[in-house]
């Protein structure tokens, strides 16, 4: 056979093989979706929170492309910030019967009795990115009160962990540039939504490392419940007071720092410069903003979560083992990598 048609037959091959793996791959999903000792299709109710931020719109395009490549009939509900909408719409996935029950719980508290509703109706229960007060990972088996005896499995970040590496690598950046032995180093702090997960371990994961760092003081703090309007709102009274001596902003979210940029900008000052902004998600528009010097840094918190929500609703329901904590694997980036990574990001 002539080289050139060798190489015809070998791209065929190729291509072949490709289509093979590929509609093997999605197949593989979508029976997914149909589990041992179940003949129909695997129905969820998911109730999430809302639509408040880019992080949000990445999350839920997540859930429902990975139920259609599982083959999973969701049954989606927008709760508006509404934790009373959240209960209703469990409520009336338990009505309906669902085979599995996801949720992101807008604030931690206030789950005990719907859940053990969920538990007494036997459907499982996964929370998604955020999870219920008192809850470690690990569930006692000896003790019914156990928060996390309520769920059967959490997947999602670990938000303490996020303020720690917000508050190191500010510690960290502020040396580098020589203000790190300024006395007082003033902060002001965005914080999400007041009671929810994500914003009560931010906060104590970042005056965690900060307690180490009597210098720094954080000198005002506020919720801008993880919207840019609110975010920018909120540090423009900041700026009001004590615009002329912050010397840092972290914010709980990108959403919130990009609405504080502005602000900044508005003030007279310069964000990335005059203040060091850090704030937690990476979402593109972060990227963006570290890329024009605005935004100093941003941790990771990863809103493509779908896979794994699919994945580990499918084990539970065949009765294979699932973690209690499915913890999210993340990175961080500021303006010395933002560039190169931002072509590959995929929210
Ligand atoms: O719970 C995760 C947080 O919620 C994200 O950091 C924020 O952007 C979102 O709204």
């Amino acid at each position: 056979m002539k080289a050139k048609n060798m190489c015809a037959v070998i791209a065929a091959l190729a291509a072949v093989f490709a289509l093979t793996a590929l509609t093997g791959c999605q197949k593989k999903k979508a029976e997914g979706g149909v589990t041992q000792g179940m003949n129909k299709k695997i129905v969820m109710g998911y109730s999430q929170i809302g639509a408040e931020s880019e992080w949000r719109t990445a999350c839920t395009n997540s859930v429902k492309q990975a139920a259609a490549d599982w083959n999973i009939e969701l049954k989606f509900s927008d709760a508006q910030q509404k934790q009373e909408n959240q209960l209703q719409a469990i409520r009336s996935f338990i009505q309906q019967k669902v085979d599995i029950i996801a949720f992101t719980p807008v604030v931690s508290t206030g789950w005990e009795a719907i859940l053990r509703e969920c538990k007494d109706a036997k459907i499982p229960t996964i929370c998604v990115d955020r999870t219920i007060d008192g809850s470690d990972g690990k569930a006692d088996p000896n003790d019914a009160n156990d928060p996390d005896n309520l769920f059967t499995a959490f997947i999602g970040s670990d938000f303490k962990l996020e303020g720690q590496r917000a508050a190191t690598w500010l510690v960290n950046y502020m040396n580098q540039i020589g203000r790190g032995d300024k006395n007082p180093v003033n902060i002001v702090e965005l914080q999400g939504t007041v009671g929810a997960a994500a914003a009560t371990d931010r906060k104590i994961g970042f005056e965690e490392v900060l307690a180490g760092y009597p210098n720094y003081k954080i000198i005002k703090s506020q919720t801008g419940n993880f919207t840019r309007s609110e975010g920018k709102q909120v540090m423009e009274a900041f700026l009001k007071s004590d615009g002329a001596i912050i010397d840092a902003l972290y914010a709980h979210n990108d959403d919130m720092a990009i609405g504080a940029i502005q602000a900044i900008e508005e003030y007279g000052r310069k964000p990335g410069t005059d203040i060091i902004v850090v704030s937690v998600d990476a979402v593109k528009g972060a990227f963006e903003a570290m890329m024009a010097g605005k935004l100093n840094a941003t941790i990771e918190c990863n809103p493509l979560l779908g896979p794994q929500v699919m994945d580990t609703a499918v084990k539970i329901l065949s009765g294979q083992p699932v973690q209690k904590w499915v913890v999210s694997e993340e990175s961080q980036f500021d303006q010395t990598n933002a560039a190169a990574a931002y072509p590959s990001r995929q929210y």
